[in-house]
């Protein structure tokens, strides 16, 4: 009888998952003549409740929600987890369903690169991609922006909104919006976080019942910092290297650990004072990050 029942309400909503482009395209333009604006919320599936707060997000913003699922292989080096990432296509749908998503782009690597995924024209934010997780993952940024830039001109939504957990990320993709006069509005979402303080991410599966145990300190890390330059810490280049020791220290291969200032990514003195603190580390093959953002000149932080 449940399952009967919960059948009827997923086929009530009748939310399409679309796998080409020219579909995709029609559809968009049905709504477009209908008065509606659209909404792109971009992901490569394996979605966890911080995707979904994204969708959740953008129905504030559009009336129409698509949800991108494409893992994207332009943005994985060769020795990186391209061919073990999640794949949960139908856990996500339903997934989907439940948040009151629309229309899910879901399509083929050989539907975004019908000439191979050695695309002769890449989209590179130059001034943001050497530094942080572009120092030690060179092509990654290049492989998103060229990415999102090709969903952009796919959907061409209205919106598009994406989580400040990956904040270089973001300042990359509101950087390329600007630069390339894509009249698009980019959002940042608040980061959706275990009760235990770690970042929600697809990756946190590949993590061992032991390094799920240490992986949350990454995150009172931060916070510890956080502490420490609101207590008045002024030699932050310090703060930066006894803090990369404490990192390996817990047990992680630490990437960076990085005070910066919070719109230009410019590496952050006491002169500055809205700052964001930037974590990469590994936990055996797996890469975690995350950040946290502050003012040292308002109360309440
Ligand atoms: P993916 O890692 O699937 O993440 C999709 C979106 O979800 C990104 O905007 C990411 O920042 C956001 N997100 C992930 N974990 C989050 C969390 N815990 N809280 C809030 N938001 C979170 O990022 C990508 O995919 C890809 O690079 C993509 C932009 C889709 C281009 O391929």
């Amino acid at each position: 009888m449940a399952s009967i029942q919960n059948h009827n309400i997923v086929s009530s909503h009748n939310m399409q998952t679309i796998s080409n482009i020219a579909d995709i395209r029609n559809i968009i333009k049905a709504e477009r003549q209908k008065g509606k604006t659209i909404g792109l919320v971009p992901t490569m599936g394996n979605l966890h409740a911080g995707h979904i707060s994204l969708v959740a997000q953008m129905q504030q913003h559009a009336d129409i929600v698509i949800t991108s699922i494409f893992v994207n292989p332009l943005q994985f080096s060769p020795n990186e987890d391209f061919d073990s990432y999640p794949k949960t296509l139908k856990a996500d749908q339903e997934k989907l369903e439940a948040a009151g998503n629309h229309y899910i782009f879901a399509p083929s690597a050989a539907e975004i690169y019908p000439e191979g995924s050695a695309s002769k024209t890449l989209v590179s934010v130059a001034a943001l991609d050497g530094i942080l997780c572009g120092k030690s993952r060179p092509t990654h940024l290049t492989g998103v922006a060229t990415v999102v830039t090709k969903l952009f001109n796919i959907i061409a939504p209205d919106h598009a909104v994406f989580g400040l957990k990956d904040y270089q990320q973001l300042m990359v993709i509101k950087q390329m919006a600007i630069d390339l006069c894509m009249p698009i509005n980019v959002i940042g979402a608040p980061i959706v976080r275990d009760e235990d303080g770690l970042a929600l991410s697809s990756r946190n599966s590949y993590l061992t019942a032991e390094q799920k145990q240490i992986a949350p300190r990454l995150n009172q890390i931060l916070n510890y910092v956080k502490q420490a330059i609101l207590a008045g810490e002024e030699n932050f280049r310090e703060l930066e290297k006894q803090t990369m020791q404490i990192i390996e220290e817990s047990g992680f291969k630490p990437d960076y650990f990085e005070i910066r200032t919070q719109n230009t990514l410019k590496t952050a003195t006491i002169a500055d004072h809205k700052l964001t603190i930037f974590v990469a580390a590994s936990l055996g093959k797996t890469r975690l990050i995350d950040n946290v953002r502050f003012a040292t000149d308002e109360k309440n932080n």
